[in-house]
């Protein structure tokens, strides 16, 4: 973000609509700011608002805060239908400095904790945020961390930065850890529905986040500290890792037994209590249940501990793209083909149903190893038009009949609502399914996981 010293124009300045937190002594916060205006950020500032909650938005891409100030939404889970009259109404506003910092009273942060390429946590965003933050840090700020990261975090790193200004935790400020808990394209499950853990690093950080919290959510849910809060979301998301990588060892395993998975799955979740049902598939995909596990295993090999079970699903789910890749190989073989001569079409390359977000979707590791055995390969996603891989810029390609019948492959890796999968069957001489959406019907020419 631009300037730290400047005022913010007036476009920008949030208007009052309560007291201020610290003018009253209490936790009824008049105005909220959320740093970092992406998948999670930028609905959390959209519930403030419906809350009646002035909002105000920081992010450090000018070009994501142009767009918000349009009324344009970057994630699919906010219509801009939906966002521009709040905008409009100057109840959610992006700042265009950090010193707008000082005229809100609580502030939620949620930039990314990406891993870095020799799979460490990489919490320079958040750290980055907290300097971000510091010069404008005044007493009555509530300070809520809302990135997933390891035990530790909110106070071994936040905490000293915050309070290297003089101020003191608990007396000057508060803070707190609360787990974002968003799942993007979740209709089901709005945010305001959504249980909030909350850990304050004292007793009276935990009360005054879950007083403001309580405002926007139905439930909020208070545990002792910052570090059972942080820990909590990673249980959360090392089970989804873990029983994913169970399942997906079990699609390995009737492979070779030569059984179908999706049947097998389908039967054991007809047992009403004791089982839970995971699907299989080509891999772990965006920027939570691949990452997340990875920040624990991280903390506490630092404790001479081996997390046995997350490296485990580690390794059995990061095998997945390779085995999808094998075994459509395989089945073309079957028809007389060899993959390096083969036509490919992949269909969903998001990481999940009915988003855009690309980070970490095995799609694009199916990709690489296709292009790397030689198919000609084309995607189509309605969600992503283009898509670069390695050194290979992609456009979306449309799905017609037409198109389809000049294909030998397709691999259905995300199945979007809306996507014909009829229509691929009927065109295609090959199909592999690598999600189960063909599970149940019958075709020479499909192929599952
Ligand atoms: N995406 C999800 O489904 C999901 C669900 C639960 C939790 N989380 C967690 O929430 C956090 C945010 O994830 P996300 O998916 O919203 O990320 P995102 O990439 O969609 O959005 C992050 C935003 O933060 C901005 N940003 C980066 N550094 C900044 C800084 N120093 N100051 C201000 N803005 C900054 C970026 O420009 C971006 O707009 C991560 O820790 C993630 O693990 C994500």
């Amino acid at each position: 973000m631009e300037g730290d010293g400047s005022h913010m124009s007036s476009k920008t300045s949030p208007r009052r609509t309560t007291r201020k937190a610290h003018d009253r002594g209490n936790p009824h916060i008049g105005i909220a700011g959320v740093v970092g205006l992406g998948y999670v950020g930028l609905p959390l500032m959209v519930e403030c608002a419906r809350a009646g909650i002035q909002a105000v938005g920081f992010d450090t891409d000018p070009a994501r805060r142009r767009m918000i100030r349009r009324g344009e939404s970057p994630v699919e889970d906010i219509a801009s239908e939906d966002l521009r009259p709040l905008v409009k109404s100057g109840i959610v506003s992006v700042a265009e400095d950090w010193s707008a910092l000082r005229d809100v009273d609580a502030i939620s942060i949620c930039v990314p904790t990406p891993l870095r390429k020799s799979k460490e946590p990489d919490i320079s965003f958040v750290t980055a945020a907290a300097e971000s933050l510091k010069p404008h840090l005044r007493r009555g700020h509530l300070i809520i961390l809302e990135s997933t990261t390891y035990p530790g975090t909110t106070r071994e790193i936040v905490l000293p930065i915050l309070e290297s200004t003089g101020l003191r935790v608990g007396k000057d400020f508060w803070l707190a850890f609360s787990p974002e808990r968003v799942d993007p394209g979740n209709v089901e499950w709005p945010l305001s529905r959504i249980p909030k853990v909350i850990g304050g690093i004292t007793p009276e950080c935990t009360r005054e986040a879950a007083a403001f919290y309580s405002r926007i959510f139905e439930t909020v849910h208070p545990v002792s500290s910052a570090e059972a809060a942080e820990m909590a979301k990673l249980l959360e998301n090392t089970f989804r890792a873990v029983n994913i990588g169970l399942v997906n060892e079990f699609a390995l395993t009737c492979d070779r037994l030569g059984l179908d998975t999706w049947e097998v799955i389908k039967a054991a979740g007809t047992k009403p209590f004791g089982f839970m049902s995971f699907k299989p598939g080509p891999g772990l995909g965006g920027h939570c249940i691949p990452i997340d596990p990875q920040y624990l295993s991280w903390r506490m090999r630092l404790l001479n501990f081996t997390t046995r079970f997350i490296d485990l699903a580690e390794e059995v789910n990061s095998e997945m793209p390779r085995h999808a890749v094998l075994k459509m190989a395989m089945a073309l073989n079957h028809q007389g083909k060899a993959i390096s001569k083969t036509r490919v079409l992949v269909v969903g390359v998001a990481y999940k149903a009915d988003v855009s977000d690309i980070r970490e979707s095995p799609a694009l590791d199916i990709i690489e190893l296709l292009i790397s055995h030689g198919a000609k390969l084309r995607y189509h996603d309605p969600l992503v038009p283009t898509l670069t891989v390695g050194e290979h810029t992609l456009k979306s390609s449309p799905l017609t009949a037409k198109t389809l019948r000049s294909f030998d492959a397709v691999m259905i890796v995300t199945p979007h609502t809306g996507i014909d999968h009829r229509l691929i069957i009927r065109s295609v001489p090959l199909v592999f399914d690598c999600r189960g959406v063909t599970a149940g019907m019958k075709g020479k020419n499909i192929f599952r996981l």
